[in-house]
């Protein structure tokens, strides 16, 4: 989703801003452009420059070859299409009407309609679709009150020009200002979108996210909601809402994770399916080390007074955090004995269930930034909390790779998933560290529950300590296979994807994927209801991928797929080899392994189905056309 970069010190920016903008280019943009204030060779005047451009960055890189900018301070964007096509005039940053401010937002400015309205009664003009527009023009008219009663063009009248607009504004927010006039600042503000400072030696910057920051400091300070910063070359100021100053200490980013390594592979997507069995041995090494204390079933850094506390879970997640989760459920209630609920964190916030007593609330999030996760947990937050009900309270979990994150600051519990950055965006090996994740939560409830004995429990801890290596395996194996079949799906248009039980879950997922990166449709149904309508789609033209585990349902899903065959579906069957695979065209065999740890393996092959489909055609995987990695905006 969109990104902002924003650089003030004394090396020329625009190179810096290029690069910054580079390091989010995962988070999914549509256009793209930057300003610097330049300063004239002939008057010495300082003028505001603008350059951008539609697509990818490289095209934003190529005109500034052509037609270079300099400046010691400047402000850069990745824009993601909310309001508005995604075409140049639309790309931030957008200028007031004197041409002497530009801005850069993310967010939705709500109320933009009304202020739109106000400014064009004015005489204001705009020039662009977009929300954001109404900030610079709002910002000009106040820097022109202050100037009228005799305030000075610096860094601090621009300050609190930006200070007045922002109590003007509904919606969401980050931003950063910079204003001709007042060539030594740089303002920046946030409410709910996240946003980031860096501190470099006689440079600042500002971010979106940690990742734009690697290669010009460790040093950061994520502003906190209704924050405003005053950024100069010698230092930051900052202000709460009531423009008090504040004082915090930054953190020291952690790793020095490069971002735009691919290490040979072709896309960043396949490097981190590759990665997966790295992922959950680092997790298993962490959270379910073989010399756990006899009384723990995981090193959960999870206090133990919540699981006392607990009778029933609900789950907040979108997208494929909302597959994980409903693993999650399946398992917390089937081997657990804990009833949970996973909702849409986007329909929880309009349509919340009754109060429940003794509830834990888990936001999983892979980023820790999705606008519609965090805005359902902080309701979920003050609805218990206006309660003033002990049995109502909000006890709260995370499960994020990011713990940098506002998910991973603002929750009290955090699981780290620890699946190191995934810059591909569709979700990978951060589905199997949050899948993983579920699993340790349930080894934790069913030894406190008592539901399972503990032969039970060392006995799925065994299971999973055996998944690394038949990732390994499994990847290897089903790379080559699912690239060979790849050519006979590139002109496929539909694909029902059939799983039931605790692999209904992963059905969705492989119809995700398929989606978001082969744009071909697809649907994932829970076996036993293709004959309750879906059926009426399969003929020969539409394939049917049948996941049928050895378990409580085998038998039922080789039923639904026999239903689907005589329908003259071409069936691709996840299964184990043997007799019963027989029905299947074609085969991804995976080894026979307990039911409940079947899901960390069946995805593995319906990842490489749809990336080897989506790179056949030539499709751009890791960045797929209109989705963000980062999904900052309601
Ligand atoms: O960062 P999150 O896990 O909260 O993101 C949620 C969804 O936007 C995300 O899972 C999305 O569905 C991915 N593109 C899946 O590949």
């Amino acid at each position: 989703m969109c990104g902002i970069f924003a650089v003030i010190g004394s090396r020329e920016v625009s190179p810096l801003l290029v690069d910054g903008l580079r390091k989010m280019e995962y988070r999914g943009y549509d256009s793209a452009g930057l300003a610097t204030i330049q300063n004239s060779n002939k008057d010495h005047s300082r003028n505001l420059i603008i350059r951008k451009s539609k697509g990818k960055l490289i095209n934003l890189s190529n005109l500034l070859k052509k037609d270079p900018i300099q400046g010691h301070v400047g402000i850069g964007h990745t824009r993601w299409a909310t309001h508005g096509k995604p075409n140049e005039i639309n790309a931030h940053p957008h200028i007031d009407f004197t041409g002497e401010i530009a801005v850069v937002q993310n967010g939705i400015i709500e109320n933009y309609r009304d202020l739109s309205h106000s400014l064009l009664l004015k005489g204001i003009e705009f020039t662009s679709q977009t929300d954001t527009e109404v900030i610079p023009h709002l910002i000009a008219l106040e820097i022109e009150k202050s100037l009228n009663n005799d305030c000075s063009p610096n860094g601090e009248t621009l300050l609190i020009s930006v200070q007045k607009v922002l109590s003007l504004l509904e919606g969401t927010y980050a931003l950063a200002v910079i204003w001709s006039k007042a060539p030594d600042a740089l303002v920046v503000a946030r409410r709910q979108a996240p946003l980031v400072l860096g501190f470099g030696e006689g440079e600042f910057f500002c971010a979106s996210d940690t990742p734009a920051l690697s290669g010009f400091t460790r040093t950061f300070l994520p502003l906190e909601n209704n924050e405003v910063a005053l950024l100069t070359p010698l230092g930051i100021e900052l202000y709460d809402q009531s423009g008090q100053r504040q004082h915090r200490a930054p953190s020291l980013l952690k790793g020095t994770e490069f971002f735009g390594d691919k290490k040979n592979f072709r896309h960043f997507m396949l490097k981190e399916i590759y990665e997966q069995p790295e992922t959950a041995q680092l997790w298993i090494e962490r959270y379910l080390p073989i010399d756990l204390q006899s009384d723990t079933s995981i090193a959960f850094p999870v206090s133990k007074s919540i699981l006392n506390k607990i009778d029933q879970i609900q789950i907040l997640a979108c997208g494929t955090s909302r597959h994980a989760a409903m693993v999650g459920a399946y398992l917390l209630e089937q081997f657990a004995g804990v009833p949970t609920k996973v909702y849409f964190a986007s329909e929880f916030r309009y349509s919340p269930p009754p109060l429940s007593s003794n509830t834990l609330t888990i936001g999983v999030s892979q980023s820790g930034e999705t606008a519609d996760t965090l805005a359902a947990l902080r309701m979920e937050k003050e609805r218990r909390n206006a309660t003033n009900d002990i049995n109502f309270c909000f006890h709260q979990l995370g499960i994020t790779n990011r713990i940098d994150s506002s998910i991973g600051r603002e929750l009290d519990n955090i699981i780290d998933i620890g699946s190191g950055i995934e810059i591909g965006v569709a979700a990978t090996k951060t589905f199997l560290g949050q899948m993983l994740s579920f699993y340790g939560l349930t080894l934790l409830f069913a030894s406190h529950t008592k539901k399972r004995n503990k032969k039970e429990i060392l006995d799925l801890s065994n299971d999973l300590r055996l998944v690394p290596r038949q990732l390994t395996d499994l990847i290897k194996k089903h790379d080559s296979l699912s690239k060979e079949l790849a050519h006979l799906f590139v002109d496929t248009k539909d694909v029902i994807f059939l799983g039931r039980g605790i692999n209904y879950p992963i059905a969705l997922e492989g119809a995700l994927k398929l989606k978001e990166i082969s744009y071909i449709h697809a649907q994932g149904y829970p076996a036993g209801e293709l004959k309750h309508g879906p059926i009426a789609l399969l003929d020969q033209h539409v394939p049917v991928v049948s996941i049928a585990v050895p378990g409580v349902v085998y038998e039922k899903v080789l039923s639904n797929s026999q239903e689907a065959k005589a329908r003259d579906a071409r069936l691709i069957g996840i299964a184990p080899y043997g007799k019963e695979s027989e029905i299947f065209d074609e085969l991804f065999s995976i080894p026979k392994v307990s039911e409940w740890v079947s899901p960390l393996l069946t995805v593995i092959p319906l990842q490489l189905f749809s990336y080897h489909i989506a790179a056949h055609k030539g499709l751009d995987v890791d960045q797929p056309r209109n989705l963000a990695k980062s999904v900052t905006v309601e």
